[in-house]
């Protein structure tokens, strides 16, 4: 599963941004100082949702490379960024890059990369790429913010019984292969962070997690039904509890008395000396 509909980026977007650990987004804009010119890698940009929230808050004078291999969401996120650069006064200088990051990641040749960073792509890739990932990192010397990492943990409330089995179905598909080998999935940003840390960076990994209530009933929704899907994907023949826990998700959905909490993780990385 590679594919990500702009409907689905678009929904996501505001939770996103809210969800975000501001502590991690202090940090950096504190390490921003440090730069005249920033220029920065946003890979898996899907429509640019990572530079619509970080480009405000980063100052003046900064260019991005925008990377993703889906020409349909590149091609939307081109118009957004254009609307969006209307609505303000300065706005950063960008590209797109229209690349698959596992067949192409060391063939990205581009100078001067004082920050790489991602949102919603890290929980997809392999640990032999995250390797390939933090070498290169580190080569650029690039500060490393990689945000909105899925960390395994699903809770609804109010709790059903089949909410357990299907986050284990979720986490189990979660380390399929989604065009990087097979995902870490949950795992991946701590085995990043010990990389990094391997490779002499200074390393911060906090929360921020989704807590989606009752006026988030559409992702809500989208998530209970893609969620079932992939749980009878995996096991088709054993799925007469999942048609119960879908049927009274459901309605505890449309009677307004659903919420529901997905962990992430956001990691901010970057060498001291
Ligand atoms: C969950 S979306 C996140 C998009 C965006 N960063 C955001 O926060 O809205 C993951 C993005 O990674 C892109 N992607 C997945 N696999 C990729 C690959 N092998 N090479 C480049 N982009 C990839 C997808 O096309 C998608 O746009």
């Amino acid at each position: 599963m590679s594919g990500f509909s702009v409907d689905w980026l678009a929904l996501r977007e505001p939770v996103d941004a809210v969800s975000r650990n501001l502590e991690l987004t202090g940090e950096l804009q504190a390490w921003r100082q440090l730069h005249d010119h920033l220029s920065v890698l946003d890979l898996g940009s899907g429509t640019g949702a990572n530079l619509r929230y970080l480009a405000p808050l980063l100052g003046d004078d900064q260019h991005w490379w925008l990377v993703d291999h889906d020409p349909a969401v590149l091609g939307r996120g081109d118009a957004l960024l254009r609307q969006w650069a209307a609505t303000r006064e300065s706005n950063p200088s960008l590209e797109w890059r229209l690349l698959d990051l596992n067949r192409d990641w060391e063939r990205l040749d581009l100078p001067d990369i004082h920050l790489v960073t991602a949102s919603a792509l890290l929980d997809l890739v392999s640990a032999a790429w995250l390797e390939r990932f933090a070498r290169r990192c580190r080569e650029w010397r690039a500060a490393v913010f990689v945000t909105l990492s899925y960390d395994g943990t699903i809770l609804w409330e109010p709790a059903l019984e089949g909410d357990k089995t299907l986050r284990e179905r979720i986490n189990r598909h979660q380390q399929t292969d989604k065009g990087f080998g097979s995902a870490l999935g949950p795992d991946a940003p701590a085995t990043l962070a010990i990389l990094l840390r391997q490779l002499g960076y200074w390393v911060m990994l906090r929360p921020s997690p989704w807590r989606l209530g009752p006026e988030h009933a559409t992702l809500q929704t989208v998530l209970r039904e893609g969620w079932a899907q992939t749980a009878r994907t995996l096991a088709p023949e054993r799925a007469g509890w999942l048609d119960d826990w879908a049927t009274e998700r459901r309605r505890l959905l449309e009677q307004g008395h659903s919420r529901l909490h997905v962990g992430h993780w956001d990691l901010l990385a970057w060498l001291k000396e």
